[in-house]
């Protein structure tokens, strides 16, 4: 190849790289999730990477790529992964539904997650189950037990929820509260459970992807933000109200994404 042509492939090639880098990622874990999203981008391009469909477009004025990860810990992470490797985005925002745990949490209300706990990695011995206070990184460091979110990004997600017209679940304007969202690749239909996560964790809320995303925005420093509607309060009828409330829920969480991108 002549040096001209190795100028313009170079150049072509950053070009590439800096119209990606200016995406901010938007992910959900299902199509109910994505949904309101996808119809609101109206025009968008597919691209498929590693099984993943891609939706690249603009919401409120920004470049965002749309995608579903898939439920639970493993399709997250698999999922951001090629996500980030493919379009290395300023910024993910992940929304969904997740099951309540705060006493005074019902289905509808918003939790955005300020932490991220892990609560299902760990050791048995004979005493039971014991969380293991840090996870152990391949470059020799740690990954704490609690993972933070981007604050600014977190701040942004109360206005938009204070701000945006959330639709009523169940007969009752969404209430939305903030702090720790507690993940493990467990659907928690159990009062025991529920109670369990909250008083060990402190978490408001229990779902399947957001520390595993956490990890990984944490580890190539993407500021993230994961943002929960209650579908359900995670307790023994946590099934049923989840079919009831997942498609109201989720809307209202993407709304919450779109009045994040207005402030962006
Ligand atoms: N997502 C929505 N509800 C959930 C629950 N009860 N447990 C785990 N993930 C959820």
């Amino acid at each position: 190849m002549d040096l001209k042509k190795l100028t313009f492939t170079l150049i072509f090639c950053l070009v590439l790289v800096e119209i990606q880098a200016q995406r901010i990622a938007i992910m959900g874990a299902l199509d109910e999730e994505i949904a309101i999203l996808k119809e609101e981008m109206g025009k968008y391009k597919t691209q498929n990477k590693g099984g993943i469909d891609f939706f690249l477009g603009k919401l409120r004025g920004q470049k965002v790529v749309l995608l579903k990860a898939g439920v639970g810990k493993v399709n997250a992470s698999y999922s951001t992964a090629v996500l980030t490797e493919n379009y290395r985005p300023k910024t993910l925002i992940f929304t969904g539904v997740a099951g309540g745990l705060a006493p005074d949490a019902m289905p509808g209300d918003i939790v955005i997650g300020e932490q991220l706990v892990q609560y299902d990695f760990g050791q048995i011995d004979s005493t039971g189950f014991q969380v293991s206070p840090f996870r152990r990184l391949s470059g020799g460091n740690h990954q704490e037990l609690f993972i933070q979110a981007d604050s600014e990004l977190a701040k942004k997600a109360k206005t938009a929820a204070d701000q945006s017209e959330l639709e009523p679940v169940s007969g009752r304007k969404p209430r939305v509260f903030q702090g720790i969202i507690a993940t493990g690749d467990v659907f928690v239909s159990s009062d025991q459970k529920a109670r369990e996560l909250y008083d060990e964790f402190g978490a408001l809320a229990t779902e399947m992807e957001g520390a595993a995303i956490a990890h990984i925005c944490r580890t190539l420093e993407i500021p993230f933000v994961i943002i929960r509607s209650c579908s359900d309060n995670a307790n023994n009828h946590a099934r049923v109200n989840f079919n009831s409330f997942v498609g109201p829920a989720s809307a209202n969480s993407a709304r919450i994404v779109l009045g994040i991108l207005e402030q962006m």
